[in-house]
């Protein structure tokens, strides 16, 4: 054993990728499980095991875990209770859901890799594409080479706030068509009229979006390309992470206003958008676009996507190893935090939950339980003094619930977050354009 690993270091050799499946099949192992139930089906009404969509059985597990309540029993019921509540979710989060980002990570060199000078929508603006390369001294045989791209006015007589997008890039699959041009840029053109920047992240070139990625990227880099441990951060931690080194970055540019920048994303990266407001309070706001099951719903329901569907090998790369056991042997009833509790860590800032038209969607979401969580993360903002959601019950889509510091908004279209982005920049305009 030692000679061998004495071997592999002496030639710098570190293990190669395995699949998802290869690794999945490995952490089941490690933690003693035998096998997962299976997820649900989203796409064939006539399969048993189709998503529920029913309400009235979507409550399985009834008891949510209390917000508002200190693990040894005692009420959250002052402002000066709150660090000590936030610290035990956050070590709820890391070891059960997402796992721990390591106390050290290796610094980031950005370079500006072209620099160009537009016209978008009329408005004159600089646009950079950047490479943040990670200092891979540590095992060089793991390149992680962020990529980013920054737009900013370039006629503006202050410092521009920031909306940061994880950038949805889906890697083309071999043979399949090119990619279709993306949409006419609406949302960059509005920002760029306020006199933002925007910037997309492609959380790819941090950690690959597959479990056969996890010896590499950010979290191989961390491990010298070893495995994961089953506290060991995943994929929306990593995504998180990169966001933050965006934003390190953004700090140091004199055009922005790094106290005003915004993080973006719909879908997995609306969970990423989550976890990085939830977790780095550098941030301002957030639209945390139809995250779904793992971000801001409640967890242990029964409706559309299930834990057990995030816990198999096509998505549990997402969360830290751990997460998997609630999807066999236990049960998502037995999670001891849920979805409410990752947003109310959010609190107090700006915070603008987004979703999408089941209707035109479909029923993987989970529109209430969207809403539920966001209900109940709610006294968070109140009790840090800031107004929470300012509706009871679930608004009419196109109906955006926005007088709070926390906002609930469904619109009437697809899986998409662009048509909530003009009620979205109101909402950061509050915020960030105050006379
Ligand atoms: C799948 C997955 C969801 C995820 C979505 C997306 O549908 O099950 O959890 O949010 O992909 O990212 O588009």
């Amino acid at each position: 054993m030692i000679v061998s690993a004495l071997i592999l270091g002496i030639a710098g050799q570190i293990p190669s990728p395995m699949s998802a499946q290869q690794d999945h099949a490995r952490l089941l192992k490690e933690l003693g499980i035998e096998r997962l139930r299976p997820g649900k089906d989203g796409m064939n009404p006539k399969n048993p095991n189709f998503a529920n969509t029913d309400e009235a059985k979507s409550n399985p597990y009834p008891t949510i875990p209390a917000l508002m309540t200190l693990n040894d029993g005692r009420a959250v019921a002052a402002r000066r209770d709150w660090p000590k509540r936030r610290a035990e979710i956050v070590e709820l989060l890391d070891r059960e859901i997402y796992g721990r980002t390591p106390k050290r990570t290796p610094g980031v060199k950005w370079e500006v890799a072209s620099t160009e000078n537009l016209e978008i929508g009329g408005v004159k603006a600089v646009s950079q594409k950047l490479v943040g390369h990670v200092d891979n001294s540590s095992c060089p045989e793991i390149k992680v080479d962020i990529q980013l791209s920054l737009t900013l006015p370039a006629e503006v007589s202050r410092k521009s706030p920031v909306v940061l997008e994880f950038g949805f890039v889906f890697p083309r699959r071999p043979g399949a068509p090119a990619t279709p041009p993306p949409p006419a840029p609406v949302w960059q053109v509005d920002a760029l009229k306020r006199g933002w920047g925007f910037a997309i992240l492609d959380p790819n070139s941090v950690q690959a979006d597959n479990g056969g990625g996890l010896n590499r990227g950010i979290i191989g880099l961390v491990n010298k390309g070893l495995p994961r441990k089953s506290d060991d951060w995943g994929a929306l931690k990593a995504w998180a992470w990169g966001a933050g080194r965006c934003l390190d970055l953004f700090s140091k540019n004199p055009k922005i206003d790094a106290k005003k920048v915004a993080i973006e994303g719909i879908s997995r990266y609306g969970k990423a958008s989550a976890v990085t407001m939830a977790y780095d309070q550098r941030f301002s706001a957030a639209l945390i676009g139809s995250s779904g099951q793992g971000g801001v719903k409640i967890w242990r329901r029964d409706n559309g996507e299930t834990v057990e569907n995030v816990a198999g090998s096509g998505e549990y790369h997402w969360m830290a190893g751990n997460y998997v056991r609630y999807a066999g042997p236990l049960t998502p009833g037995d999670m001891p935090v849920d979805g409410h509790q990752l947003l109310a860590l959010c609190a107090p800032r700006p915070t603008f939950v987004g979703i999408v038209s089941p209707k035109v969607e479909g029923i993987w979401i989970d529109l209430m339980g969207t809403f539920m969580a966001t209900k109940l993360a709610s006294p968070a903002w109140e009790l840090l003094g800031k107004k929470g959601l300012s509706v009871t019950e679930l608004p009419a889509e196109g109906t955006p619930a926005m007088a709070g510091d926390l906002a609930f908004s469904g619109h009437t279209g697809g899986h998409t977050n662009v048509p909530n982005f003009p009620s979205f920049f109101e909402f950061c305009a509050r915020y960030w354009d105050k006379k």
